[in-house]
């Protein structure tokens, strides 16, 4: 019986056994996954915009390779999150439609601009700083394709995280102009990176039965605590102000107290009117339609093939 099936299916999560595709599980656990899931891979593949705006103007061969390779590995993380969407029942068509239209929802992060050169240090040490600590725990997600999609992605990650921070140091132990490039990138990208966690536990509807999933191990407001942690005494190795005045290290608790977050700025931003929400979904479709060709050659070449064979 169902009750039966739901009992089971929660001590295989308690007892850390995978959740595998063809396995029985609740409707929820399914659409809770396709969200998460899908949400992530867009995310990764509007994620690539911000920072191919610079490709062309890196400054030196070494850091375009360097920004080359990037980008295309948020690519290949974009394709394997999509096919492990696809392992719950939903087409790739589907999910990128939802995309195309608005309905999806992707990360608050990549609907801010990158003004200058200092911006792409600045996202690789904050954005993919966090992005890490968000997924190293869904590494251990209950749901198979995920957890495994997420070593490689993590790893690669670290590599993103390194860079940025490395490019960071550069501008910050630069000339004066340089350095002021550095404080004011990181002013910008500071607080939309603490959003990037999502809301407040207290207004995360989602975090109960994920965590009850283990398909998030630690809650938005952990993670984030955890992020600024880590994250200042780099800012200070750098040399860098931090752009919160409220911001202080409590020695009883061993953590920092950070100002308030601008939760409307949050709000505005996923519900569509950030600063390039329109622009990264047209330049999407475009990529899109751009790209119709090689999925037509692809498919007509692919039914030539079966011809042939059925010959
Ligand atoms: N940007 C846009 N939407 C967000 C963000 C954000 N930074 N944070 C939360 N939301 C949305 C949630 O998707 C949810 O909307 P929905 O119910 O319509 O799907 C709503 O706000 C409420 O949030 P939560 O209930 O806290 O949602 P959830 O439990 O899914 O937690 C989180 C959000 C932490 C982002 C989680 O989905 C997650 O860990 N996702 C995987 C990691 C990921 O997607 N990273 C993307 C950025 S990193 C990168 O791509 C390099």
């Amino acid at each position: 019986t169902e009750i039966n099936l739901e009992e089971h299916f929660q001590n295989k999560i308690d007892s850390e056994i995978r959740i595998e595709p063809k396995d029985w599980m609740p409707d929820a656990y399914r659409k809770t996954l396709i969200r998460q899931i899908s949400q992530h891979a867009h995310s990764e593949i509007v994620g690539m915009l911000p920072e191919a705006n610079w490709i062309t103007r890196a400054p030196t061969l070494n850091r375009k390779k360097i920004l080359l390779a990037k980008v295309q590995d948020e690519a290949g993380h974009g394709l394997y999150l999509y096919c492990a969407a696809e392992t719950l029942g939903v087409t790739r068509d589907q999910t990128i439609n939802d995309l195309h239209s608005g309905k999806a929802k992707y990360s608050s992060i990549f609907n801010y601009p990158t003004l200058t050169w200092a911006d792409i240090g600045a996202i690789g040490w904050l954005v993919d700083g966090a992005a890490i600590l968000n997924q190293v725990p869904l590494c251990r997600a209950s749901y198979g394709p995920y957890a495994r999609a997420m070593v490689r992605i993590c790893k690669e990650e670290s590599f993103h995280q390194r860079q940025g921070y490395e490019l960071m140091m550069k501008l910050a132990q630069g000339s004066p102009e340089q350095k002021a490039m550095a404080q004011d990138a990181f002013n910008r990208w500071w607080w939309p990176t603490l959003m990037m966690f999502g809301p407040k536990d207290a207004d995360s509807g989602n975090t109960e039965l994920s965590m009850k999933w283990r398909i998030k191990r630690f809650t938005n407001d952990e993670l984030r605590q955890r992020f600024v942690d880590v994250s200042i005494p780099q800012a200070e190795y750098l040399g860098l102000t931090i752009p919160d005045p409220d911001l202080k290290f409590n020695k009883e608790t061993g953590h920092y107290e950070f100002g308030e977050i601008d939760w409307d700025e949050f709000w505005k931003v996923v519900k569509g009117n950030g600063l390039c929400n329109k622009e990264r979904i047209e330049t999407r479709k475009k990529a899109f339609d751009d790209g119709a060709w090689v999925r037509e050659a692809a498919t007509a070449y692919h039914e030539k093939r079966k011809l042939r064979e059925e010959q």
